[in-house]
């Protein structure tokens, strides 16, 4: 087969792959309504009960996090403990600034022998709306604490969460804000997904996921498409499965991203190839 002939076959693949994951994606990840059901009269237990929903799934917070667990992760926190901790963090702050300041501006305070990474989830691609994130910090106190947070809770960061559901209303900001058709390059929709909040990319080091920065070296163009589109179709050895899918998903990767962007996206990375 001559080169041109490849190279078209090679993209009517990516496209009937594309649309067939871009159908797909939806029926085989389920998650919690876009916006859980929070009514202003719920008390602040029912509130904790849907914040609990939100972290499992819209919020993605479990893809970085883990709650009690034994083996945490070196570089997420636990978040076990966090309702009997979050009051004494910063000197002055109460707990509920800390919660709100921890979600809507993560990077003004890295919790010591941590580093940042965290997006600020009232922004695209997370977005929780305002009532949402509420909810989030009702459970986030009941975990080794009380909830005292209602819908009616006030904090200096009111009113920066997203406006809609999906997140549309959101003031854009850095890299987070992903707007569909952008036109990004290969650096760029791998900065506008967070990829490298699991990934590196110019050193060998392992994070969440494995560091992509031989990748060229290790699988073919076609394989890293298949590593990004379908991550669970095939696992990196010694990794788990389910978080990147899952994490990608919520931010609306799946459907925002476009065959340019996937084409440069998996050029960008096959062109590492750890040397
Ligand atoms: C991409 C990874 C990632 C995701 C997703 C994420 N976080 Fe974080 N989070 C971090 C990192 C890294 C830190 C530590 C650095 C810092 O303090 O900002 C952190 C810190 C925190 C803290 C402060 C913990 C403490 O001990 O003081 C809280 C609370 C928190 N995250 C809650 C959440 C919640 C709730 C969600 C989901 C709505 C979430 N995070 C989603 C990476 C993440
Ligand atoms: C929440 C963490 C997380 C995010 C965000 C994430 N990934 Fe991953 N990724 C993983 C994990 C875990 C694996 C290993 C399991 C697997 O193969 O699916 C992986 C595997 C991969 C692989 C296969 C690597 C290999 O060596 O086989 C590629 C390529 C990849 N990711 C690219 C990306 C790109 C590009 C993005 C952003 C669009 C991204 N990932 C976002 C966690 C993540």
């Amino acid at each position: 087969m001559n080169t041109g002939v490849k190279i078209f076959l090679f993209v009517l693949a990516i496209l009937a792959f594309y649309s067939y994951v871009g159908q797909m994606v939806p029926q085989k990840i389920t998650y919690p309504p876009e916006t859980a059901e929070l009514a202003a009269d719920m008390t602040t237990e029912e509130l904790a009960v849907a914040g609990a929903e939100i972290v499992a799934g819209k919020g993605t917070c479990l893809g970085c996090h883990t709650i009690g667990s034994s083996d945490a992760s070196l570089r997420f926190p636990d978040l076990g403990n966090i309702g009997a901790v979050a009051g004494s963090r910063i000197d002055g702050m109460s707990e509920i600034e800390y919660l709100a300041e921890s979600l809507y501006d993560p990077d003004s305070y890295i919790v010591d022998r941590f580093l940042p990474g965290m997006p600020a989830i009232g922004k695209p691609p997370i977005g929780l709306t305002d009532d949402e994130i509420l909810a989030v910090m009702a459970y986030l106190q009941s975990l080794g604490g009380t909830s005292t947070v209602t819908l009616a809770t006030t904090h200096s960061f009111t009113g920066q969460g997203a406006s809609g559901s999906d997140g549309a209303g959101a003031t854009p900001s850095g890299g987070a804000a992903v707007a569909l058709g952008a036109g990004l390059d290969g650096p760029g929709v791998f900065a506008a997904f967070l990829c490298g909040t699991c990934h590196t990319i110019d050193k060998p080091d392992r994070l969440v996921g494995p560091s992509l920065f031989d990748v060229g070296s290790r699988l073919s163009k076609a394989e890293i498409y298949e590593a990004v589109m379908d991550p669970d179709a095939t696992l990196a050895e010694g990794y788990p499965g389910g978080v990147m899918p899952a994490t990608l998903g919520a931010s609306g990767f799946f459907q925002k991203v476009s065959p340019e962007e996937i084409r440069a996206l998996v050029d960008y990375l096959a062109s590492h190839t750890g040397e």
